[in-house]
C-alpha cells in the first residue's frame, strides 16, 4: 500500500489516476480548488468502501501561500510519500496575475510544481524508493523561454504560457535532480500524449475552438494515458532525473534539459518567491 498525492485529481489523467490507485488499495491524497469536486470524490470512495484511504485538500495552487500550506497538511497527513504526481493546470487565453502578483499559468503550472517538488523531499525520501511524477511537456518542441520576461507581461499569449511552462518545468526537473537525486527519488517529466479531458480554461474564441478541435482529436482516455504513470509509481526510477513521452524515455540532450539554463532558473525562482 502506497501514499500517493496528486495534484489536480479531480479532473482528468489526475482524477483517472487517483482512481486506479484508491482501486488498488493505496492511499490517495488529492489536490484541487473546487471543494464539490473533492466532496465527490470522497463520497464515490465511501461507496467503494475506500473512504478511509481518501483524503482531499481542497487549495488554489496558483498561490504560494497555499502550496506552503498544502505541504503542512500533506505532512500532517502522511509520514511517507511514494509519489508525488503533478497535474493541475488552466489554459489562460487572457493574462492574469495572483493576489501575490504572478502570472496566473507560470504560478500555477511552474512556481506551484517547484514548491511542491522541493517542499515535499523529506517525506519522499523516507518512504525508500519514491517518483515524483511531472505531467507536463517533455520532448514538445514548440516554445522557448523568455528569459527576459518569464512572466509575459509583454504580448501575452496563452499557448506561448503554456508551452514556456513545459520548459520551465524541465529546468525544475533538471536542477531538482542535481540538488537531491540520489537519495532514493527518481524526478520523472512525463508528457502524456492527446488525451480526451476536459483541458480546464478560459478561453478567447479562436483558441476555443482550437482546443474543441484538440479534444475531439484526441484518441487515448484518461484512464489510458493514466497507465504509464502507475508503472512509474509502481517501479521508482533509480536515475535522478528521466523524461518520458507517453511510456517512452526520451533523450535528455535536446537543449531543453541544460544545467546552466537550470540553474539560472533556480537562482531566478529563490528570487522571485524571496519578493513575497
Ligand atoms: N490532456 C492532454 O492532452 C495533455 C497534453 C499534454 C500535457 N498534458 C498535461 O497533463 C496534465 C493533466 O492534464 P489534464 O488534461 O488531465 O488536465 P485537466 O483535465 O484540465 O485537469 C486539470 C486539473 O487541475 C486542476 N486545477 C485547475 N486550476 C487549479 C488551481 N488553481 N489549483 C489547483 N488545481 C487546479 C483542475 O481542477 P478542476 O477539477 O476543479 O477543474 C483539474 O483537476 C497537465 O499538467 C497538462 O499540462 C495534458
Amino acid at each position: 500500500m502506497k501514499n500517493i498525492v496528486v495534484t489536480g485529481g479531480t479532473s482528468g489523467i489526475g482524477l483517472a489516476l487517483a482512481r486506479i490507485c484508491r482501486d488498488r488499495g493505496d492511499n490517495v491524497l488529492v489536490i484541487a480548488p473546487d471543494p464539490a469536486k473533492g466532496e465527490r470524490f470522497i463520497e464515490e470512495s465511501e461507496n467503494k468502501g475506500a473512504g478511509k484511504r481518501v483524503f482531499f485538500i481542497p487549495a488554489d495552487l496558483s498561490l504560494v501561500g497555499e502550496n506552503e500550506r498544502v505541504i503542512d497538511e500533506i505532512g500532517d497527513t502522511f509520514t511517507t510519500v511514494d509519489a508525488l504526481v503533478l497535474c493541475a493546470r488552466f489554459f489562460r487565453s487572457y493574462r492574469r496575475v495572483t493576489a501575490e502578483g504572478f502570472e496566473h499559468n507560470f504560478a500555477l503550472y511552474y512556481l506551484s510544481r517547484f514548491l511542491l517538488s522541493h517542499g515535499l523531499v523529506e517525506p519522499m525520501r523516507r518512504a525508500g524508493a519514491a517518483a515524483i511524477l511531472n505531467v507536463a511537456g517533455p520532448g514538445v518542441a514548440a516554445g522557448r523561454i523568455h528569459w527576459d520576461d518569464l512572466e509575459l507581461e509583454h504580448g501575452y499569449n496563452g499557448w506561448e504560457a503554456m508551452f514556456q511552462g513545459g520548459k520551465l518545468n524541465n529546468l525544475l526537473g533538471v536542477s531538482w535532480a542535481a540538488a537531491h537525486g540520489g537519495q532514493g527519488v527518481g524526478y520523472v517529466l512525463q508528457f502524456p500524449g492527446g488525451t480526451r479531458t476536459g483541458l480546464a480554461g478560459e478561453f478567447d474564441p479562436e483558441t476555443a475552438a482550437q482546443v474543441e478541435q484538440m479534444k475531439q482529436g484526441a484518441t487515448k482516455s484518461a484512464e489510458d494515458s493514466a497507465g504509464p504513470l502507475v508503472d512509474v509509481i509502481d517501479n521508482p526510477p533509480a536515475e535522478p532525473l528521466t523524461a518520458l513521452w507517453e511510456d517512452r524515455p526520451i533523450s535528455l540532450d535536446d537543449g531543453s534539459f541544460d544545467a546552466e539554463d537550470a540553474a539560472r532558473l533556480h537562482r531566478l525562482t529563490e528570487k522571485l518567491l524571496s519578493r513575497r
